[in-house]
C-alpha cells in the first residue's frame, strides 16, 4: 500500500461523503485534491513500484485491459485510484461511463477535446454524426484535468513520452451514461465493448479466404454488404477494405453497400479514409525513433490544420515554428537520383526540374505552403509555374503532411 494514495483516497471519500456522494461534485473534488498535493511532486515512483512488486498487501486489482498496465492504488466500492502506464502513443477518441479527474504523473501528452454533433443513432451500439475537434492542448507533467461522464465530454490523449504515466481518480461507474463510445472521425461512433460474435467470426472466416487468396472473396463480401444491416455491413467493409483495395474490387463492393444504405453510406467512406490515414501515420511513427520527429508525427496525427500544429511546435520549442517544421521535414526526407520523398509525400514527376534539385524544391514548396504564401513556388534560382505549384500541393495533399496545407 502506498501512503500517499491511501491518504488521497481517504480524503476523497471524506469530501465526497460530505457532498452526499453527488456525481456532479466528484470531478471537482478529485481535481482539487490532485492539485493540492500533486502526485507528480509527492509520489516516489520507484518506491511505489518496489512496494507493489514485493508487498502482497495491495488494493484489489482488476481484470481491466486498460493501460499498459493499470495498477489500482486505492479501492473503495464507490471509486478507485489507478496508475496507468502508457508505452504506446495513442488512445482512441472516447467518452466515459465514469467521472473523476486525471493527472499527468510523468511524461507529456497531446490532449484533444471533441464535440459530436448532428447525432443520428443507428443501433444501440453505433451512431453517425459529425465529430468535430473543439480544442487541442499540450499537457505537461503535473497537469490535472476533470473527467465528466457521458456524451458531453469526448477526448483523446496522445502520449509523447515512453512511458507516460497517468493517475486517475474515478468513480466505478455512472449509471445511464453509457455506452462508452469510441469515435471514428469524421462521422461515426461505435461501442467498443459491444461484441457481436457472429460478425467477429465472419471477419475471421473472411481473413481465412484472404490468406488463402480465394477467388470468391470479393463476390462474397459484395453479396454480404448488399444485404447486411448498416452496423454489420460497416464492420465487414472495415475489415475487408485493405484486401479489396489491393485486388481492385473496392469500388464495386462500396457501390453495393451504398445502394443498400443510400444516405447513411455517405458517412462511411470519409470515416474509413480517416482510419487509413491514422494507420499510415501511426505506422510511420513506429519506424521513426527521434523524439522530436515523433512529436511532429503526433501533431500530424492529432491536429487538423497548420495553425494548430505551428502553435504547439512554438509552445514546446520556441523560435520560429515554420523553420522547426522545415528542419524536421529535411531530416525526414529521402532523395535518390530520380526521386525525392518527405515521409510518404513523393516529389511529383510532372514538375520538370533537374533531379539533383528535387529535394530542395520539395522543401521550398513545403515552406511556401506552410507560410500560406500565394502564387507560384520559388525555390532559389528555380522558377516554377502555377501548374508545378498545383502538382506540388497535390503531392502533399495525398500524403500524411496534408494537414500542413490547411
Ligand atoms: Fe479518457
Amino acid at each position: 500500500m502506498n501512503d500517499y494514495f491511501s491518504e488521497l483516497g481517504r480524503e476523497v471519500l471524506a469530501q465526497w461523503k460530505a457532498r452526499n456522494f453527488s456525481l456532479a461534485a466528484f470531478p471537482n473534488i478529485a481535481r482539487n485534491l490532485l492539485e493540492a498535493r500533486p502526485p507528480s511532486e509527492h509520489v516516489d515512483l520507484d518506491a511505489l513500484m518496489r512496494d507493489f512488486l514485493l508487498n502482497d498487501e495491495q488494493p484489489l486489482q482488476t481484470q481491466s485491459g486498460f493501460g499498459q498496465p493499470e495498477l489500482v492504488v486505492f479501492s473503495d466500492p464507490r471509486f478507485y485510484i489507478q496508475i496507468l502506464f502508457w508505452l504506446e502513443g495513442t488512445t482512441a477518441i472516447h467518452q466515459h461511463e465514469f467521472s473523476g479527474a486525471f493527472h499527468v504523473l510523468a511524461g507529456s501528452s497531446i490532449h484533444s477535446l471533441f464535440d459530436f454533433e448532428n447525432v443520428q443513432p443507428v443501433s444501440a451500439h453505433l451512431r453517425v454524426g459529425d465529430v468535430r475537434l473543439r480544442e487541442t492542448q499540450l499537457l505537461e507533467t503535473g497537469s490535472t484535468v476533470e473527467i465528466i461522464s457521458g456524451g458531453g465530454y469526448i477526448h483523446s490523449l496522445f502520449h509523447l513520452d515512453t512511458p507516460s504515466l497517468t493517475v486517475v481518480v474515478r468513480t466505478q461507474s455512472d449509471p445511464g451514461t453509457g455506452p462508452q463510445f469510441n469515435f471514428l472521425p469524421p462521422h461515426m461512433a461505435v461501442d467498443p465493448f459491444h461484441s457481436d460474435d457472429l460478425t467477429m467470426r465472419r471477419k475471421q472466416l473472411l481473413d481465412v479466404l484472404e490468406t488463402t487468396e480465394s477467388g470468391a472473396y470479393a463476390e462474397l463480401v459484395c453479396e454480404m454488404v448488399a444485404t447486411l444491416d448498416f452496423e454489420r455491413g460497416f464492420f465487414i467493409l472495415q475489415n475487408a477494405m485493405g484486401h479489396l483495395k489491393n485486388t481492385g474490387d473496392w469500388d464495386a463492393v462500396l457501390a453495393a453497400f451504398s445502394k443498400k444504405h443510400r444516405r447513411l453510406a455517405d458517412y462511411v467512406v470519409p470515416t474509413l479514409e480517416g482510419i487509413i490515414r491514422k494507420d499510415i501515420i501511426s505506422g510511420l511513427r513506429g519506424s521513426v525513433t527521434d523524439v522530436d520527429h515523433r512529436f511532429f508525427l503526433a501533431l500530424l496525427l492529432n491536429l487538423p490544420d497548420r495553425k494548430g500544429i505551428l502553435r504547439l511546435v512554438k509552445q514546446r520549442f520556441g523560435g520560429d515554428p515554420v523553420q522547426t517544421v522545415l528542419r524536421w521535414a529535411a531530416e525526414l526526407g529521402e532523395a535518390t537520383g530520380h526521386e525525392a520523398w518527405i515521409l510518404d509525400a513523393a516529389f511529383p514527376p510532372e514538375v520538370k526540374v533537374p533531379a539533383g534539385r528535387h529535394a530542395a524544391v520539395f522543401l521550398a514548396a513545403l515552406g511556401h505552403f506552410l507560410k500560406g504564401a500565394k502564387g507560384p513556388v520559388r525555390a532559389g534560382a528555380v522558377k516554377l509555374t502555377a501548374a508545378d505549384t498545383r502538382h506540388l500541393r497535390e503531392a502533399f495533399g495525398q500524403s500524411s503532411l496534408r494537414t500542413l496545407l490547411h
